[in-house]
């Protein structure tokens, strides 16, 4: 369907994804390969609307609803982003994707895996990651790294028993689907966590040269 690759990055809050996404873009645009950041829920005009719905304190919604917003947010952005820049060739590095559902709303949460495996099918045109790096941190570890003085979000308001159900989850995600989800041990240096991800790239796409 496409040239471009996707790549998804995963984990809890506190991990350091988003300064590291950026450091990636950087290294893969000196291989010569066209790069677009993006990230869910969000991606889309449409889809940054309802982010700050789910994201807000003030907004009341149920983990089924919250589930389904979500996947609108990802359908969208497949149509009018992921699936056009893929074929145009562009790689497309995403903070967060599919696997952040199962994780987040399934084992946190506790929505059947099964209705998220029937979003799965039917709402996001077989578009799957090419590759997904998960920075692997336990919740405890994560923890001390969240933002002292920032206001939290509905999601970071959450408490300790759900963010270890998420942390558990994407343990057993990565370990189900070894191929696909590359686990990096998050709890390093900056510098060696960008390393071990490079790493992972070199491996998976001959298209990267050093
Ligand atoms: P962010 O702050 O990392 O961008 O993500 C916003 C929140 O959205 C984060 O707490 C995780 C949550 N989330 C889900 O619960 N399910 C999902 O499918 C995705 C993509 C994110």
């Amino acid at each position: 369907m496409n040239n471009g690759k996707l790549i998804s990055f995963e984990g809890i809050e506190g991990v350091g994804k988003s300064t590291t996404i950026n450091y990636i873009k950087k290294f893969l645009e000196k291989n010569n390969i066209d790069v677009y950041c993006t990230r869910e829920p969000g991606g889309t005009r449409f889809g940054e609307s309802i982010r700050d719905i789910l994201l807000s304190n003030k907004s009341v919604i149920s983990p089924e609803a919250e589930l389904l917003l979500i996947f609108a947010i990802r359908n969208q952005h497949i149509e009018d982003i992921i699936i056009p820049k893929l074929k145009a060739g562009t790689w497309v590095l995403c903070d967060r994707f599919i696997d952040a559902s199962f994780a987040y709303q399934g084992y946190g949460k506790k929505v059947n895996l099964k209705k998220i495996e029937s979003l799965v099918d039917n709402f996001t045109k077989k578009v799957l990651p090419d590759l997904t790096i998960f920075f692997n941190l336990p919740y405890n570890l994560a923890k001390k790294r969240f933002p002292r003085n920032k206001n939290k979000d509905r999601f970071e308001n959450l408490n300790d028993i759900f963010f270890n159900d998420v942390y558990n989850g994407y343990m057993k995600l990565a370990n189900e689907n070894k191929k696909r989800i590359k686990s990096i041990d998050a709890n390093q240096s900056k510098d060696s966590v960008q390393k071990q991800i490079i790493r992972e790239l070199t491996a998976a796409f001959e298209e990267i040269e050093q």
